[in-house]
């Protein structure tokens, strides 16, 4: 396994990257930002892991990722940067990696409210939690995964596996820290970016919010990000969907 190049990592960021905590292992790096949070840690410090030994996603789920050949991070913020933004975190985090990505010529969807797609596969999580002021943004990226377990082969992917060809990790994580930076501390409005790159936009699905399973076809997304589903006799509003899949 290489590891990460700090030093490079450090001058690609540039000024967007305020302090780098780099650890070959740790339980989860969300974790270790919360912690940090606690004790009183600066915006903008990120938090990277080769590899997790409890890496944490949405809903209780275990985030699973081979040592060095994916990104697994934590980027600690503050909610007074982002209030007037109006979305939801995760959004914004989704919104940030698409834009990063697309600076490196490679165009990726959000899927609402906090995975990132590819060629109609996963190729990143993203776990939002918040303590005090602080927000922390959880990144998991597939970068230079080769192969899948067998159960996950038809809904998981890398960039390696889109792109045909190993990617530098060092060049993907700072141009994330970059747009994260950058997407963050802006007022601008981010809804049409958002809009642009929504994965469920005219698409028929099937989801659970509160207990209960809806069929509907996703019309877009409210000013706030909210998911606007028809579900044939009215349309119906969601700030929080659990599992959400094609119909
Ligand atoms: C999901 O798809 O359910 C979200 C996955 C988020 C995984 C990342 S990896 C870095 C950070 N640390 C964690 O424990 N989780 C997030």
């Amino acid at each position: 396994m290489t590891p990460l190049d700090t030093d490079k990592i450090v001058s690609l960021a540039g000024d967007s990257l305020v302090r780098l905590y780099y650890k070959s292992e740790t339980s989860s790096t969300n974790d270790d930002a919360l912690e940090l949070a606690k004790a009183g840690a600066e915006p903008g410090t990120v938090i990277l892991a080769e590899s997790q030994t409890q890496g944490r996603g949405r809903r209780g789920a275990v985030w699973m990722s081979p040592p060095g050949t994916s990104l697994t991070f934590s980027y600690l913020t503050s909610h007074e940067y982002i209030s007037g933004a109006s979305l939801y975190p995760s959004l914004l985090a989704g919104l940030s990696c698409v834009r990063a990505l697309k600076q490196l010529g490679i165009s990726v969807l959000v899927k609402w409210p906090n995975d990132l797609y590819l060629n109609g596969k996963k190729l990143a999580g993203i776990l939002t939690e918040m303590t005090g002021s602080y927000l922390v943004i959880g990144i998991g990226i597939n970068v230079n995964v080769s192969s899948f377990p067998s159960e996950l082969q038809d809904i998981a992917t890398s960039l390696s596996i889109e792109i045909g060809a190993p990617v530098s990790r060092e060049k993907i994580l700072a141009e994330l820290i970059k747009s994260l930076h950058q997407t963050l501390h802006s007022s601008a409005s981010h809804i049409d970016g958002l809009r642009e790159c929504c994965a469920l936009t005219g698409r028929a699905v099937t989801l659970t919010t509160s207990g209960r399973r809806i069929e509907g076809h996703v019309r877009g997304l409210g000013d706030e990000g909210e998911l606007l589903l028809w579900t044939g006799r009215s349309t119906l509003v969601l700030n929080q969907a659990d599992e959400i899949r094609f119909a």
